[in-house]
């Protein structure tokens, strides 16, 4: 068996039959649903459009011989991970991905509505955190699974003109890393994805301006499928900690595993 074949079919094992993604009819959820179904996994494809997120299920059942199913779901809205839990309902969820984030808003605090707040932090925080619950629970039981939180540069620290974007990806960044922690021992494995500016249609919608070392969508998602058994943390070299990535990803992960240490000594187990 050709190697590429032995690890799909290893990965297939550790995180399939089907992974459920977020914000998967373009940009970074697009390639992860390219690159789980190429390794064979069934798809619960979660966006707004149904336009796009049906074609590209379409395209993926009929290359790859995968199952899919499609739920136009806005994350915004209250009740939003129910409506996916219950799409999801009654199969055997090994991968959470959860993708859909990017703050389209592009505005200062005081300069777009409370509402534009409310909603990211619906969807990048209270969603985020329902369907990880959501998914984690039956993954516990079957005492394996994956979970992958993308958080980005901005949840490192507070960044003006993103602020409320920043808070919730440093949200999504704790929340994997306490997660990876409660529940490696169960065998399910969490991630962080601290990402780069990517070049997504998302990014382009508000910004134009060339950005030197933009990264491709398609290597970030191949670079967090493969570091996936290895978090909790990965963070891509860009932007103001760029040179420090990997001292700062190191730190944060020696930091976890001091504390997760501390708490099962102090409060939980003797
Ligand atoms: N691109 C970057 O430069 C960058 C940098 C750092 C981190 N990140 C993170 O990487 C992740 C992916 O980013 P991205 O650039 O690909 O853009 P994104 O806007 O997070 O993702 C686009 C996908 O999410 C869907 N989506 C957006 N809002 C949604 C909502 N309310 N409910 C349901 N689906 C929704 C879109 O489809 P519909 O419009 O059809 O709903 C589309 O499929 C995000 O978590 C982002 O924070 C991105």
């Amino acid at each position: 068996m050709p190697h590429s074949e032995k690890s799909t079919t290893a990965f297939h094992r550790r995180y399939g039959p089907w992974a459920v993604i977020t914000g998967a009819s373009d940009g970074t959820g697009a390639a992860y649903a390219r690159q789980l179904a190429a390794k064979g996994l069934n798809l619960v494809l979660i966006a707004r459009r149904p336009g796009p997120l049906n074609e590209l299920a379409r395209e993926l059942e009929q290359q790859h011989g995968i199952s899919t199913r499609t739920a136009n779901t806005d994350l915004y809205a209250d009740g939003a991970a129910d409506q996916v839990l219950s799409v999801a309902q009654g199969l055997n969820v090994g991968l959470f991905v959860s993708n859909a984030g990017a703050d389209t808003n592009d505005k200062e605090f005081l300069a777009a509505p409370l509402d534009a707040w409310r909603q990211l932090i619906n969807r990048n925080v209270l969603a985020v955190t329902e369907l990880a619950y959501g998914f984690a629970g039956p993954m516990r039981y079957r005492r394996r699974g994956g979970i992958i939180l993308m958080s980005s540069a901005a949840g490192l620290g507070g960044q003006p003109g993103v602020a409320v974007y920043s808070s919730t990806k440093a949200y999504d960044l704790n929340l994997a890393e306490g997660l990876w922690a409660e529940l490696k021992e169960y065998g399910i494995d969490v991630l962080a994805g601290v990402c780069p500016v990517m070049e997504t249609p998302s990014f382009r919608r508000n910004h134009k301006a060339e950005i030197p070392g933009i990264f491709d969508p398609e290597d970030v998602v191949t670079t967090l499928l493969e570091r996936l058994p290895d978090g909790p943390t990965h963070i891509f070299p860009f932007g103001p900690d760029a040179a420090n990535a990997s001292t700062i990803e190191k730190a944060r992960r020696d930091r976890v595993v001091v504390v997760a240490n501390l708490v099962k000594q102090l409060f939980h187990k003797p």
